[in-house]
């Protein structure tokens, strides 16, 4: 048998036995690598007389290409095999019920106060912020506040110094100081933040939120006052009628000052806001007494306006239906699960009684 019959024989063989990639890859450098059967034959060529060359070179041509093109094929082969195992792998089975998705809740605080800053901004109030260590000077004495007024003793206020002069703010109002020193009128500002007092029960916690409101203009009067608070209160209830009174009342930093009561009643052991011949009070205001205006040099003959602050907390609780304010701010996971806003999915968040 000549010799490239017994390379085409042995090639058979071998190539029947190949199970994979690394497999075939050795054949082909057995074959045809540099001292490869095939790759000898060719060197050998030279040897031969032109006559013969032509012959064996036809030969070992035709051989080459066949060898080639079945070791190409099965290349082939092998790949579409390993592709199709891959495909039948990673398949992904859609038949399988998705995971519930798991995130976090917004604090009836927070969603609140988005509601309230929506509802004033529609109107012109700009958001302003202050820090909860404040001097005793804006805390107290800026704002008009005696010496021997009770809100100074340290019963009501936590102080952070054996001198009195700083403290945890025990309202928003200090920004009112802190706005019309660093600005020029006219302001018109909303101001939520948290504040301090030294009390807890039921409905008192030593750290609550209050929002501010101040509105210094040349011609502002305790009807603009008045309007603006209704128009709050409507909007924030979501209710287009709300009993609604001011009651006289007394703050260092307001002259007149006035507390604000909203109607209400109690059926089937609920609370509905808006009628009924129950007041609850929900906020404090005024006009901004000619020596706060002073202390922050502003002319009280050129400018007045009037202020307001309300509890944020007991907003929450009246209008979400929650009566223990201490629950808050215990940071409790299951109780922010049930009293917390979906922030994909916020239905009660403002959207605008009057439109
Ligand atoms: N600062 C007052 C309080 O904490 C509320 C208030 C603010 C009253 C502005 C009048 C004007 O009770």
């Amino acid at each position: 048998m000549s010799d490239l019959n017994n390379i085409l024989n042995s090639f058979k063989i071998k190539f029947s036995s190949v199970k994979d990639k690394d497999d075939l890859q050795n054949l082909k450098s057995e074959f045809f690598g540099k001292n490869g059967s095939i790759s000898l034959q060719f060197k050998k060529m030279s040897s031969l007389n032109p006559e013969e060359r032509k012959n064996f070179a036809k030969e070992l041509n035709t051989i080459k290409d066949k060898l080639v093109s079945e070791i190409e094929k099965k290349f082939k082969d092998f790949e579409s095999l390993e592709i199709n195992q891959k495909l039948k792998d990673e398949k992904i089975d859609i038949t399988l019920p998705i995971r519930s998705i798991q995130h976090g809740k917004i604090h009836p605080v927070s969603q609140v106060i988005d509601e309230i800053s929506s509802i004033f901004s529609e109107v012109g109030f700009s958001v302003a912020e202050g820090p909860d260590v404040e001097s005793e000077y804006n805390n107290f004495t800026a704002l008009n506040t005696p010496e021997d007024h009770p809100a100074r003793d340290m019963h009501d206020t936590f102080y952070l110094d054996k001198d009195k002069k700083t403290l945890l703010r025990t309202h928003t109002s200090p920004v009112q100081i802190r706005t019309m020193l660093n600005g020029k009128p006219p302001f018109k500002i909303i101001v939520p933040g948290r504040t301090y007092r030294c009390d807890s029960d039921q409905t008192h916690a030593p750290m609550f939120h209050q929002l501010e409101g101040l509105h210094i203009d040349k011609n502002i009067t305790m009807g603009h006052l008045k309007g603006c608070l209704n128009y709050f209160i409507r909007e924030f209830f979501e209710i287009k009628k709300i009993k609604m009174r001011f009651r006289p009342s007394h703050f260092p930093f307001t002259e007149p000052s006035a507390e604000v009561d909203i109607g209400y009643k109690i059926e089937n052991g609920k609370i509905v806001i808006g009628e009924g011949d129950k007041w609850l009070e929900i906020l404090g205001c005024g006009m901004v007494h000619p020596n706060v205006l002073k202390n922050t040099k502003v002319d009280p003959k050129k400018f007045q306006g009037f202020a307001f602050g309300m509890g944020i907390d007991r907003l929450a609780m009246l209008k979400y239906g929650i009566n223990d304010l201490r629950a808050f701010f215990e940071t409790d996971y299951r109780w922010l699960n049930h009293f917390g806003f979906d922030p994909l999915d916020v239905p009660t968040n403002y959207r605008g009684l009057s439109r």
